[in-house]
């Protein structure tokens, strides 16, 4: 951990009272010049840290900004998501900033998160507004072993924790539409793009990018989107401390990509089926040009959806726009 993320954490284990400037210098092996050195930094981001020489420093509060020692130090330590945490004013979009990453041959697990993003992107082509610090807008490097068809069981597997972060944070109960759209009463309120680089049988890299809808009001949202689209705030009817709630998504995703790296994709589906507002319903599918019609039925092995169609086949669908029929 950084200094600044080790300053946090012991500030924030204080909950509420103070670390004297010695306690701090002991505990990180720094000087109190240097200590009130990186205080002082703080304070120029925004964070509201009291001195006094009885209680000494107080984290009074935090602005709502993503910074990157921060994060890591309400995430404290996983396994794998998160060792490596970056955070972006603006960028295109963190799935572009990632992947020059995992070309640069930077280790699974690293996060890259955007205020904002000039040319977010959705699945299936589409565009995703991704307004300055009113969401969260993240993408994070995986390096997993396995088939390329067995991908998509990362996506569920997000969408789990996804989905399980949230209802943990807010106290909401969101669904999962197959495959990876997280919805609340009925509109959507999360989505998960996987990018994938693969040879033949392995996979090189996946990128999951995630974008939450947190902090935006109705009329923040184009007006062709407000009847299919909410956030939490809107949901909850109060601000969301974004920072918090990374930290939550990041803890379950490191949890649920260590069940998958551990061949317990069955235990994640199972979590999965028991949201998912797709299965047992009839739906249409569209796949480009294509359009499915049949009842949604169950997941296969590698996190395909299995669709009994009209005629009483059972078509495996790996990709497409799910809509439930009235
Ligand atoms: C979808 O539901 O269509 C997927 C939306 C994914 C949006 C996120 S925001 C962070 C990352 N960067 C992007 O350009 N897209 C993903």
């Amino acid at each position: 951990m950084t200094t600044d993320a080790q300053i946090l954490t012991a500030l924030r284990s204080a909950q509420g009272g103070g670390v004297s400037g010695s306690e701090l210098s002991q505990q990180l092996d720094i000087s109190r010049a240097a200590i009130w050195a990186r205080i002082e930094e703080l304070r120029s981001f925004g964070y509201d840290i009291e001195a006094s020489p009885h209680r000494g420093y107080r984290l009074v509060s935090a602005p709502d900004h993503l910074h990157a020692d921060d994060l890591l130090s309400r995430l404290g330590k996983t396994r794998t998501i998160g060792r490596d945490i970056r955070v972006f004013q603006e960028t295109t979009s963190t799935n572009d900033v990632i992947e020059k990453l995992a070309r640069d041959g930077v280790k699974e697990g690293a996060v890259v998160f955007a205020e904002s993003q000039s040319k977010g992107r959705g699945r299936l082509g589409r565009k995703w507004m991704s307004p300055p610090r009113k969401g969260l807008w993240f993408s994070l490097l995986l390096r997993p072993a396995m088939r390329p068809s067995a991908a998509t069981q990362l996506t569920i597997a997000a969408a789990a924790a996804l989905s399980r972060a949230i209802r943990l944070h807010t106290g909401l109960k969101p669904e999962i539409k197959w495959p990876n759209d997280i919805v609340i009463r009925g509109k959507k309120v999360a989505g998960i793009l996987t990018e994938l680089s693969a040879e033949l049988d392995k996979v090189k890299y996946v990128i999951l990018g995630i974008g939450v809808d947190v902090n935006l009001s109705a009329g923040e949202f184009p007006h062709e989107f407000r009847k299919l689209a909410t956030s939490l705030k809107i949901e909850t009817g109060q601000s969301i401390d974004r920072a918090e709630l990374a930290a939550e998504i990041l803890r379950e995703l490191d949890r649920d990509y260590a069940r998958i790296c551990a061949g317990q994709f069955t235990a994640v589906a199972d979590e999965w089926e028991s949201q998912c507002a797709t299965l047992g319903h009839n739906v249409v599918i569209r796949l480009g040009d294509r359009q499915i019609q049949g009842r949604a039925e169950s997941l296969d092995v590698d996190g395909a959806l299995l669709l009994r169609t009209l005629h009483g086949h059972l078509e495996t669908i790996i990709g497409g726009d799910v809509t439930l029929e009235k």
